[in-house]
């Protein structure tokens, strides 16, 4: 397969970088006490591990990945995250890279023990290969953990039912891979839950787990002032995936 001309998809990702970043100094909730507990569980100790960040936008996991010691290289297409990545970055030994997922030949077959990835690949539009390249650059019984956009749950911010004159039908089983969103210019591509774990096992992997976090209750006195709190509670917002190479 050769390398899709995303041009137009990393010019929309550099036009709105800068409303995607997290406000300075915080991350957003669903980060920091979602994703990064999950995230450190499953990756457990990785000092010294080299690391791949998969679509780091401005690199908030590589830098978490950085404090638990791993050795990490990040990559994303849009040069402008890339920028604000190394300047959030704070003189760690990272390295950013601007290049497309679906082509990591900058890298060494086998050379990474894990790759991870929050929250990109629904925004890959040749998904199938990326990981395919991801595989590639993964060592045997290397893992990855990855999170999407959940597949099921981001509909209930969608409509059901008949389209407006004009909009996609949005539906589940829907052809597996189309455009259902813009969000101020970003792309996303709806795919099912089984087209993401068979594209996962082709590519040479098997799962190790698929989890639908939330906050816990004992978040309630932290963010149960918030006024997405019950949404929180009830409905994942990502879907994560985590798999070792075989
Ligand atoms: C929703 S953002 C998530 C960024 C970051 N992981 C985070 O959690 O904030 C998706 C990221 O994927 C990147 N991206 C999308 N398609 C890509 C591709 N084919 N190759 C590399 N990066 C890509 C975008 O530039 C963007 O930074």
């Amino acid at each position: 397969m050769s390398v899709p001309d995303d041009s137009h998809l990393a010019a929309l990702w550099d036009s709105v970088a800068d409303q995607w970043l997290d406000p300075p100094g915080r991350l957003r909730p669903s980060k920091q006490y979602v994703a990064i507990p999950l995230f450190r569980s499953l990756w457990g100790d990785i000092a010294g591990k080299r690391v791949l960040d998969a679509g780091c936008g401005g690199g908030w996991l590589t830098r978490v990945a950085m404090e638990d010691g791993a050795d990490v290289d990040a990559v994303d297409f849009s040069p402008t995250l890339i920028t604000r990545a190394r300047q959030l970055d704070g003189g760690t030994q990272a390295r950013y890279h601007v290049a497309n997922l679906c082509d990591l030949s900058r890298f060494r077959d086998a050379h990474f023990d894990l790759v991870i990835s929050h929250c990109c690949l629904q925004d890959v539009s040749n998904y199938r290969l990326a990981l395919q390249e991801i595989a590639r650059v993964v060592r045997t019984e290397g893992c990855m953990i990855l999170s999407v956009v959940h597949p099921w749950t981001w509909q209930f911010d969608a409509h059901w039912g008949p389209p407006a004159p004009g909009e996609p039908f949005l539906g589940y089983i829907e052809d597996p891979q189309y455009l259902i969103e813009r969000f101020s210019g970003r792309n996303m591509f709806h795919r099912p839950l089984s087209a993401y774990c068979a594209a996962v096992t082709s590519a040479g992997f098997s799962l190790l787990g698929l989890y639908e976090p939330r906050p816990g209750d004992d978040l309630e006195p932290v963010l149960g002032g918030e006024p997405q709190w019950e949404r929180w509670r009830r409905v994942p917002d990502f879907l994560y995936i985590h798999a070792i190479r075989r």
